[in-house]
């Protein structure tokens, strides 16, 4: 793993940690954005009783591989033994959860595996999320990483109100929808749309 990326040196401080590993790989919006996942991670733990400091690191940590460039990132997994889907490798975007896990684990020392887990799915979903994967999930959407506000905005937010579930199944069903028109279905996703979808007995 140092062979691929600089090590740092731990203060404990999330934040100011993951400000240091994407400032000396020049990644300023990844930094912005992962600090306000880690904010409304954080606010949607508490609204659900959840524990809000394993939310917050999952939210900081989550897009800590945008130090990977997208073009090296299979070749990247592939050397850190992470299994490659199809679909990852034709839509190479979708890796960068894995490989956020792994320098979760092995370059930040965490050894939470919720938290882990979370961080690994908080993409596409997967069967069976647990609440922080859910928490990770949609803290993700409705703080997202590009301008304006997200089209789906007012439906998450509506369906947060119902639960968590809710509005995981609000963003997926938002996707699905509009499935002919992505670039691929990463297989997790599939799972989470329709282990949601009975859950939530939708028609
Ligand atoms: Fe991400
Ligand atoms: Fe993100």
């Amino acid at each position: 793993m140092n062979q691929i990326i600089h090590s740092i040196s731990l203060t404990g401080d999330w934040e100011l940690d993951i400000q240091h590993m994407l400032e000396q790989y020049n990644k300023p919006h990844t930094y912005e954005h992962s600090v306000r996942v880690a904010n409304e991670a954080k606010r949607i733990a508490k609204r659900f009783g959840l524990d809000e400091e394993e939310a917050a690191i999952a939210g900081y940590l989550h897009d800590i591989s945008a130090i990977i460039p997208n073009d090296e990132r299979i070749q990247v997994a592939e050397k850190m033994q992470i299994e490659v889907l199809q679909e990852e490798r034709i839509f190479p975007m979708i890796i960068h959860q894995k490989i956020s896990r792994r320098i979760a684990e092995d370059i930040f020392k965490v050894n939470n595996e919720g938290i882990l887990d979370a961080i690994s799915c908080h993409t596409t979903l997967r069967k069976n999320a647990t609440p922080i994967d859910m928490v990770l999930f949609v803290a993700d959407k409705i703080e997202w990483d590009q301008n304006g506000t997200p089209p789906y905005i007012v439906e998450i937010k509506e369906a947060l109100e119902q639960s968590l579930e809710h509005a995981c199944f609000a963003y997926i069903s938002y996707l699905w929808e509009r499935r002919e028109n992505l670039k691929v279905i990463h297989p997790w996703l599939e799972d989470a749309y329709f282990d949601l979808k009975v859950k939530l007995e939708v028609e």
